[in-house]
């Protein structure tokens, strides 16, 4: 009999200071749905500490009941506080993936929050001003400790988190005027060079919500207004099932069968 480790996906959370009692609900029950829950980014709207520190009670049961994996959004580095925001999430158990890895039950997660510049032959290049170089090579580095985090993983299933999206066909929807700040090929060159089993992305909060890479890595833009569009209110967010090898973890929730979703 197959086993499956039961991911719940959403991204761009903006959570504020009056966001206290919101987001609570809406994880109530994720724990029905699944085995572990993944935040892409915009954790924050301002990236304030005391916006996260609001997340952390709001995420609180969560927390007790699953791993909770997240990668930081470019709303998260507003304020300059994004190792502090960091560090609090850490403290109260949420797992932060900036280019290192974690695993569950066999299955291997990284991530990071990418960057923009473009797509394909029409992707930004490094030439002219020292600042255009500058944007393209911080968007190389995000792709980068992607590529370096992919490699270190040997599991057979093998989960990332970004923010930025790696793919264009997960951002119709937006202006085709913004595509450029909203992610970056190179992120799907490094996507691509590795047997990744599912990428969650967030960022695109008007975009659409699946796509695949040219390597056919299925892409999907788990951004809450998406979520909401496309779920309910009451779960907003994207439900995954990856086949797991090992039996002996979440014994009580792995469930006997993999079923399509
Ligand atoms: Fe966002
Ligand atoms: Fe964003």
């Amino acid at each position: 009999m197959k086993k499956v480790l039961r991911l719940a996906a959403v991204g761009d959370l903006h959570c504020k200071l009056s966001s206290t009692g919101s987001f609570a609900p809406l994880f109530k029950r994720v724990h029905e749905h699944a085995d572990a829950l993944l935040l892409c980014g915009d954790l924050t709207d301002y990236g304030l500490v005391e916006e996260a520190r609001v997340l952390t009670n709001e995420l609180k049961e969560v927390v007790d009941q699953m791993p909770v994996i997240a990668v930081l959004g470019n709303h998260d580095y507003q304020s300059g506080k994004q190792l502090e925001i960091q560090d609090l999430l850490s403290d109260h158990g949420i797992i932060l993936l900036d280019g290192n890895c974690y695993e569950i039950c066999g299955v291997g997660f990284t991530g990071t929050k990418g960057f923009g510049g473009g797509f394909k032959k029409r992707g930004l290049q490094a030439w002219g001003e020292d600042a255009i170089k500058a944007f393209v090579e911080e968007s190389r580095l995000e792709a980068m400790k992607l590529e370096s985090s992919l490699a270190r993983l040997d599991s057979t299933g093998r989960v990332v988190l970004l923010h930025y999206s790696p793919i264009r066909d997960t951002l119709i929807g937006e202006s085709p005027e913004i595509f450029p700040f909203l992610g970056s090929s190179f992120l799907e060159e490094a996507l691509n060079r590795h047997p990744v089993s599912v990428v969650f992305h967030g960022h695109s909060h008007g975009g659409s919500p699946e796509g695949y890479t040219s390597r056919q890595i299925p892409v999907y833009n788990v951004s809450l207004s998406l979520m909401r569009r496309l779920f309910s209110e009451e779960a907003p967010y994207r439900l995954f099932q990856i086949e797991i090898e090992s039996t002996e973890c979440f014994p009580d929730r792995i469930q006997e069968e993999v079923k399509d979703v």
